[in-house]
């Protein structure tokens, strides 16, 4: 391994940068050449890369974003776009690629791999959906900023006797919206892997009200069935099922931007790091994530296409509180 490359793809996710340096800095500690590639894959294709001292990756471990840029290329997804990126690939005389991303971003990782160029992924994506690792770069920062908004609607809730369904990212996956949710003490949460319906979660809301509750916080996941939007026109059309007044807020994007945490900086720095040495060992294929504590590879093949269990035991807990 002489030359390697780092890039960032899909949703940028707080903690980026912090796995960048770490990439960067362990590969120029080997003796290697660093690039860092622009844009993600659509950086990848058109050859958008350049090389990367240890200069050029410091003061970002506390920055947000990614100072590589992100994109979700649809050219990646077909065979040709592949072709074309391995071939810029050897064109700049790269011989290992990290790839600092989410779920689509690992895939993409695993087909470059399968086409025999040696890839390891860094888990990075605010939704925690990715086999392999228990919990992904910029999930803890992102449930910080939810937290954060939920505590300040919650003081304007009470002083108003009113609720308020607040939607959170995570795609298709509950996590960030249960763990605000528990979190932030919340009435009611709504998550995609548990059925429910808007009379079941009025009902609910309409009991936190006869308790003589102040407020009633309603967390949703964005990939829920019914989302924000689906509640606040039900409970419009509904409005004496509730009691209180209803106002809703989606947090969106908000919960990517910020700067990291100390977690998500340790966590980026450590998988990072691990990325780069599992490259010198002469492995590849496979994701580095953290489990019970150490820092795994797994191959892609036991982490592409697999879907993350969340632990509902935990909606159970957040409901055996809700008094
Ligand atoms: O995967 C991260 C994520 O923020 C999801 O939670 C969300 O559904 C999606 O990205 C939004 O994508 P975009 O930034 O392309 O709007």
């Amino acid at each position: 391994m002489k030359r390697v490359a780092v890039l960032t793809s899909g949703g940028d996710a707080p903690g980026m940068n912090a796995a960048i340096r770490a990439v960067v800095r362990t590969g120029v500690d080997k003796g290697w050449e660093m690039y860092g590639v622009y844009h993600g894959y659509a950086g990848l294709i058109s050859g958008n890369a350049r090389p990367m001292g240890a200069r050029d990756v410091g003061g970002i471990i506390q920055q947000g974003g990614t100072i590589l840029g992100s994109a979700r290329s649809a050219e990646f997804r077909t065979e040709e776009g592949r072709v074309q990126a391995i071939r810029s690939l050897n064109m700049l005389g790269i011989d290992g690629l990290v790839v600092i991303g989410g779920n689509g971003s690992q895939s993409g990782a695993y087909e470059l791999s399968k086409m025999g160029f040696p890839v390891v992924g860094v888990a990075s994506t605010i939704d925690n959906d990715l086999v392999g690792s228990e919990i992904t770069i910029g999930v803890d920062t992102a449930l910080n900023i939810a937290l954060e908004a939920i505590d300040r609607l919650k003081v304007t809730a009470s002083s108003h006797q009113r609720a308020f369904i607040i939607e959170v990212m995570g795609r298709d996956c509950g996590y960030l919206a249960l763990m605000a949710g528990i979190a932030g003490g919340a009435e009611v949460i709504v998550i995609p892997e548990i059925e429910t319906n808007p009379e079941n979660i009025a009902s609910e809301i309409r009991r936190a009200y006869e308790r003589g509750k102040a407020h009633a916080m309603i967390v949703v996941a964005e990939g829920a069935k019914y989302n924000a939007e689906a509640l606040a026109a039900f409970f419009t059309v509904h409005k004496e099922r509730i009691g209180f007044a209803v106002r809703t807020t989606q947090l969106g994007h908000v919960q990517r931007g910020g700067a990291p945490g100390a977690f998500d900086r340790l966590l980026a720095t450590r998988l990072g790091a691990a990325a780069t040495r599992y490259l010198e060992s002469g492995q590849s294929g496979a994701l580095m994530g953290l489990i019970k504590g150490e820092i795994v590879a797994t191959p892609y093949s036991d982490v592409v296409g697999k879907i993350k269990q969340i632990d509902l035991s935990l909606l159970e807990l957040a409901r055996s509180l809700e008094r």
